[in-house]
């Protein structure tokens, strides 16, 4: 569904992405991690071409993303992208950020879209919360809204950068259990974190960052077995003492 083959990226003089080859498979869930500043946001940033490379090329369903006739727009439409802050517009009821992808670029009016919106966020178990403003629900509920608003306009691939990062910790379970549904239905699933019991649980491939190298991509099994990567080992207890 996504393969990279050699890219490379720089911000001005400094590398930040080298040579990174991977595939993903249709239907799979990958979970991306590696230490800070390792360059995860900036690699799964680079699939919906919100981050220009430098060299190397990245397909999706078998097109080169940077040919001339790809659309950027028909592109986005495929791929959900949900942020660690969640991005929802403060001004706006849940509802109405939900259904924003198919009012902007579907062209829907507010009473074509509300169904729709409403499906979607029965699917994240909110439709009662359907007239609240982002700042009276929690942060957990926050994001399930925003990715309720990444699944509208049905992408067949959604992309999560630290989804639960910036969330209490009560919170993070209820993000995870739809995560995990999300993934057991089918979507291919890519997302940057650092909860290595879902990683475990979900991840078919785990890939480790470290200063812009993929290092490491090996099955849940391996990555955490005793044959991991040394950097995968040593990063792995650093997290397990910070826990
Ligand atoms: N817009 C930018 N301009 C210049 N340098 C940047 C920019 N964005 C990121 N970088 C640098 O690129 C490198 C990779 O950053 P990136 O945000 O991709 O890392 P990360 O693995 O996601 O880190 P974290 O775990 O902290 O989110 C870092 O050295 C960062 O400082
Ligand atoms: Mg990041």
């Amino acid at each position: 569904m996504i393969e990279f083959h050699s890219v490379s990226k720089r911000y001005g003089a400094l590398q930040v992405i080298h040579d990174v080859s991977a595939t993903v498979e249709k239907g799979t869930t990958i979970v991306l991690c590696g230490p800070s500043g390792s360059g995860k946001s900036t690699l799964v940033r680079t699939v919906n071409r919100l981050e220009p490379i430098q060299s190397g090329r990245i397909t999706v369903a078998g097109r080169d993303i940077h040919e001339k006739s790809v659309d950027v727009n028909t592109l986005r439409s495929g791929i959900g992208f949900v942020f660690q802050q969640f991005n929802l517009f403060p001004h706006l009821t849940v509802v109405d950020n939900v259904m924003l992808p198919l009012r902007r670029l579907r062209g829907q009016s507010r009473r074509q879209a509300l169904p729709t919106a409403m499906l979607m966020l029965e699917r994240v178990g909110l439709a009662d919360r359907a007239q609240s403003l982002p700042a009276d629900i929690s942060g957990g509920q926050a994001q399930r809204v925003a990715i309720a608003r990444s699944l509208i306009l049905k992408p067949e691939i959604l992309i999560l950068d630290e989804p639960t990062s910036a969330l209490d910790p009560e919170m993070v379970g209820e993000v995870l259990k739809l995560l995990r549904e999300l993934s057991a239905g089918g979507i291919t699933l890519m997302c940057v974190t650092h909860e290595m019991g879902f990683a475990r649980e979900v991840a078919d491939r785990i890939w480790f960052l470290k200063s812009g190298r993929l290092t490491f991509d090996a099955s849940p099994d391996l990555f955490f077995s005793q044959e991991a990567h040394p950097d995968v080992r040593g990063f792995l207890s650093s997290i397990h003492r910070n826990h």
